[in-house]
């Protein structure tokens, strides 16, 4: 599915550039153009810039031309489609119970011990069926559209075997197909310890490594793996093996780093070549320091620390250090049942200190980058995808602003009109 589109009359056109992470204080730097015109040919875009000019005039030509269909944008603001580079949007069933239970004080991880956590989704989702990973999914990724999502990151680790593993996998294949929005798999068998195998974490990755790893990446399933590194979950030695035998298998490396206790896991995402390290909540400034050095992107998921009730993440600490950060959901029906966009603009620059630009750029650019996509989208740039949103406000600004609002009126992917359909 790939549109020829001319959108124009655009208020502003607020944007990242470049196709690599951008780190530091280049986070900062947005290219904005007040007029403008974008157009899009097969699904790529070809000008975007000033309404006026040579260019524009060449543009407005060649859409002419095509007679390619025409979308009046009114004054109204356009940012890049955002890229939510880590969630765990496919899964069954909910734990609405223990929301109301860390309201109260309980912790995750006691709620974990108690038999609730991610063990209770891997339940769930062993018994449901692939149509109802799809229907449930499909309609996730349906209220993705509507708030501007293009391209989004999605997590097996709710089965913990073999079947369930690969089944989430398949269905996020059969959903990439089925829909506009861009699906990257993860795979993350090491999510949690299934009951099989309980107290015998060496053994469950003896396990994932000899008899899933192989054939996720055989089979091209999955991207990039994952691992929850955290105290009595998989710890230091575990999480290493397990990421050098997907690097070796040619996957790339995510890992969930020092998001309960600073146990090393943002060092250790340095020292396998990880292309990101997602949480970080806990993470030491000499691991920091470790990642800027390896050029490891920094996931910080403001939402989840916000429904966890801890302190954010120090995403302005990390980009003063020159890190490339980038912002996520995390959405899984547990930690973090949201996948909000307005409520994480709001809360990275109400509550973490990023500028405006810093956080669209963590939004879009940076998060393709975590998904290795940089050099396809995540910008409003000639060569990229035509992944675009309009937003109603006369300024891209608004999407902190107009706090916890979704400005999104209209969602283009590689150049079509998908949302309102
Ligand atoms: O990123 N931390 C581990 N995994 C998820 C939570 C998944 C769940 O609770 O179901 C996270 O927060
Ligand atoms: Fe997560």
């Amino acid at each position: 599915m790939k549109g020829d589109l001319f959108i124009v009359n655009i208020g502003q056109i607020a944007t990242a550039s470049g196709k690599k992470a951008l780190r530091g204080p280049d986070m900062g730097r947005l290219l904005v153009t007040q007029n403008g015109a974008i157009l899009v040919e097969k699904g790529i875009i070809s000008y975007a810039g000033v309404q006026e000019g040579p260019d524009y005039e060449a543009a407005l030509k060649k859409a002419r031309a095509g007679a390619y269909p025409l979308l009046d944008a009114a004054g109204k603001a356009c940012v890049p489609g955002f890229v939510d580079c880590h969630t765990h949007f496919l899964f069954a069933g909910f734990r609405a119970e223990e929301f109301f239970w860390r309201a109260q004080g309980l912790s995750y991880m006691e709620i974990h011990r108690r038999g609730g956590g991610i063990g209770k989704t891997a339940k769930a989702t062993r018994e449901a069926s692939f149509e109802n990973l799809l229907s449930s999914g499909g309609a996730r990724l349906s209220s993705m559209l509507a708030q501007g999502i293009t391209t989004v990151e999605g997590k097996s680790g709710y089965g913990l075997d073999r079947t369930t593993e690969l089944r989430q996998l398949q269905a996020m294949a059969a959903l990439d197909a089925m829909q506009p929005v861009d699906i990257v798999r993860t795979f993350m068998g090491a999510h949690s310890l299934p009951p099989e195998f309980s107290g015998r974490p060496g053994e469950y990755i003896d396990f994932i490594i000899a008899e899933v790893l192989p054939e996720v990446a055989r089979e091209k399933m999955a991207e990039f793996a994952d691992i929850f590194c955290e105290k009595a979950i998989f710890e230091l030695e575990d999480s290493r093996r397990y990421l050098e035998a997907a690097k070796a298998l040619g996957l790339g490396l995510k890992i969930h780093a020092d998001e309960i206790e600073a146990l090393g896991g943002a060092g250790l995402a340095a020292s396998v070549g990880a292309v990101s390290a997602e949480h970080l909540l806990k993470a030491s400034a000499q691991d920091l320091a470790a990642m800027a050095a390896a050029g490891v992107i920094a996931v910080c998921l403001p939402l989840t620390a916000f429904v966890l009730k801890e302190p954010y993440a120090n995403a302005r600490g990390m980009i003063d250090k020159g890190l490339a950060v980038a912002l996520a959901s995390d959405l899984n029906p547990g930690s973090c049942y949201s996948q909000s966009i307005p409520l994480i603009f709001a809360i990275a620059v109400l509550y973490m200190g990023l500028s405006f630009a810093e956080t669209l750029c963590a939004l879009t650019l940076n998060g393709a980058a975590a998904l290795g996509r940089a050099d396809r989208t995540g910008s409003i740039e000639p060569g990229k995808l035509g992944d675009i949103l309009i937003l109603d406000a006369p300024e891209a600004s608004h999407l902190a602003y107009n706090s916890g609002m979704n400005l999104v009126v209209n969602t283009v992917k590689n150049g079509v009109l998908v949302y309102p359909r």
